[in-house]
């Protein structure tokens, strides 16, 4: 017996040829913020999260040449020490984003280029710019 028409069709050509293509607006750099439950106990990784379109606004990255995508993950494997976000695609991670230490890495990083070195806890991959391990030779 075949299968019913809808079935023998999906079979034939692209899987994809029913979906909507998504898209996405450009922006210079991606923020992943873990919101899983073992990098802070209290939420803090969510408020955080929460806080960061007024943040973004404040600081002109929700638009133009620096604006910064943000998005939550569950789980970087990470699980202690959070908030723990990740910067892309300068391959800088960092721990302890306190509301303090966010407003240091939105100005110093997101802004202004610089990653904040005492708030790193691993690099890579990443550019050239970062030493990441990704970073290229050069040459
Ligand atoms: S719960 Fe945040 S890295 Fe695992």
């Amino acid at each position: 017996m075949s299968p019913p028409g809808d079935v023998a069709r999906r079979h034939e050509g692209s899987p994809a040829r029913d979906a909507a293509k998504p898209k996405l607006g450009s922006y210079r750099r991606h923020l992943l913020v873990c919101t899983g439950p073992r990098c802070t106990q209290n939420g803090e990784s969510q408020a955080l999260f929460d806080s960061l379109g007024d943040t973004f606004k404040a600081a002109g990255l929700d638009q133009g040449e620096l604006r910064v995508k943000r998005t939550r993950v569950s789980c970087f494997a990470a699980c202690k020490g959070g908030p723990v976000v990740c910067v892309q695609p300068d391959g800088v991670w960092y721990y302890n984003a306190t509301p303090d230490n966010m407003r240091r890495i939105v100005d110093q990083h997101l802004v202004g280029g610089e990653p904040v070195e005492d708030l790193i806890f691993h690099r890579g991959p990443g550019l050239a710019t970062n030493g990441g391990e990704g970073a290229p030779t050069g040459g």
